[in-house]
């Protein structure tokens, strides 16, 4: 974990911007996987990460803004948990390393929680994402699962997204570090990208990457020859000469922050011509992008910049036609870059999604779209020195989509059906890259991976 202070400090900045009542945290409890004591890996909530460090399941704390105090409940362990895991610190020698001096058992919580609802009270707390945590806020508050996150605080939600939004040296670091194991899972896969591996091979070996150096990945791993399927998790292909290899893989770090990284390799190293004029489209999206980062831009803004390269190579390759501006105002870009140009990163992959995409990523100034791929843009909003966003561009031929649109005659004005059908065996290109917005511009963070043409090429031969 951090230093003491890191964690105090977060806390002191939290209770300045809550005006009365309790938060409450409730960190997460193993999850059963096929039975009660085979589990998934245990992962932590990322916000009791964040504000009290400490990695363990059972754990549930308050921060009590009426007395300013701040309470962890949790168990000691007892001699059955010492037999089956070992030995492990008191929970008051664990809570004095997040700064906490005051400790109760979990079963005190029920009181504490109760008994500040009897004097009327606010009990803020955050939506809940898993069930277990859904059953546990209903026996606390007395409201319904199925309800319950209505009742989440407004406030404590805009708060930790205020804080957690802007990164300090510490979790650049962590997430610039990520970024450095991403580079040998990526550069190793594009080495492997040979006809007649087996995506599992490949998958399996970025997996292994990131485990050997001591971390996790921060999501399952999308390697897949079918990259126009965005988010493809099936790995049971053979690679074949003539294909796209899509690896998008992160690592999440000891302290659990992710990177995030995409990059598409020619199978056998080589792109063909056709390969290689998408390709250059999608790579001119994602490097001009990132030119564009520094405080105060739209990223909305630079989201629809990305769309216009895109569909300006498109249109240069006979693909698409008319007026772009007209084509990406209206969305016709969007049947080749459905979905948004990237998110914020930290603790989460998709940094606080779980706290609400639209907390996260729009605010007052600016709502979310409701016009196909632009809807999908999960952040919109201005950026801040300190954010740590991903740029990742890309462009599909997904033949149902295709198909669909070409039957609705839609956009017939800016998209070359006749030969938008030749590109259905085409697959799909994305390259991403994670990027901190700086004082006055940005910083690509960790290692270079291999990203040009001639770097992807030269690293294979
Ligand atoms: N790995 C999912 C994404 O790039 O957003
Ligand atoms: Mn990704
Ligand atoms: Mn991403």
């Amino acid at each position: 974990m951090f230093a003491t202070e890191v964690y105090s400090t977060r806390r002191e900045n939290l209770k300045k911007q809550i005006l009365s009542g309790i938060c409450l945290f409730l960190g997460n409890q193993e999850a059963a996987f096929n039975y009660k004591s085979n589990t998934y890996p245990f992962r932590q909530d990322s916000n009791f990460l964040y504000f009290w460090g400490l990695d363990i399941p059972n754990y549930a704390a308050v921060l009590d803004i009426d007395n300013d105090k701040e309470i962890i409940f949790a168990d000691d362990i007892d001699m059955d948990d010492i037999i089956w895991m070992g030995t492990q610190e008191s929970v008051s020698t664990l809570a004095n390393k997040v700064g906490v001096a005051n400790t109760q058992k979990y079963s005190e919580l029920d009181k504490y929680v109760k008994n500040a609802i009897q004097q009327n009270r606010k009990i803020h707390f955050l939506p809940a994402y898993r069930g277990e945590t859904k059953m546990h806020l209903e026996n606390l508050l007395g409201i319904k699962t199925n309800i319950i996150n209505d009742y989440k605080s407004v406030e404590l939600i805009e708060a930790v997204v205020k804080l957690r939004s802007i990164k300090d040296e510490l979790e650049i670091e962590e997430i610039s570090n990520m970024v450095d194991v991403a580079y040998y899972m990526h550069t190793s896969a594009m080495i492997m990208a040979k006809p007649n591996m087996t995506e599992r091979e490949i998958a399996g070996t970025m997996q292994g990457i990131a485990h050997s150096y001591g971390n996790t990945v921060s999501f399952p791993i999308i390697l897949t020859i079918n990259g126009q399927t965005l988010h493809n998790h099936n790995y049971n292909n053979k690679l074949t000469a003539g294909k796209l290899m899509l690896a998008d893989a992160g690592v999440e770090s000891v302290l659990h922050y992710a990177s995030d990284i995409t990059r598409t390799t020619p199978v056998g190293g080589k792109f063909d011509t056709r390969q290689k004029e998408i390709y250059e489209i999608v790579l001119k999206a994602n490097v001009e992008a990132i030119k564009m980062i520094r405080p105060n831009i739209l990223y909305k803004d630079v989201h629809l910049f990305a769309a216009k390269t895109i569909a300006e190579g498109l249109k240069e390759l006979g693909l698409m036609k008319g007026n772009i501006d007209e084509a990406v105002q209206q969305g016709a870009h969007a049947l080749f870059f459905p979905h948004g140009l990237g998110h914020m990163l930290g603790l989460d992959v998709h940094d606080m999604e779980g706290l609400g995409e639209n907390f996260v990523g729009y605010d007052k100034t600016i709502t979310r779209s409701t016009q196909f791929g632009l809807a999908f843009l999960r952040l919109a909003k201005k950026l801040q020195a300190g954010f740590v966003i991903t740029i990742e561009p890309g462009c599909y031929f997904i033949p149902a989509l295709i198909d669909q649109w070409q039957r609705e005659n839609k956009f017939t004005e800016f998209i070359n059906y006749q030969r938008v059908n030749t590109y259905k065996d085409f697959g799909g290109i994305r390259i991403e890259d994670d990027i901190l917005v700086t004082e006055n511009a940005h910083r690509v963070l960790g290692k270079n991976i291999p990203k040009t043409v001639n770097e992807i090429e030269e690293l294979i031969k």
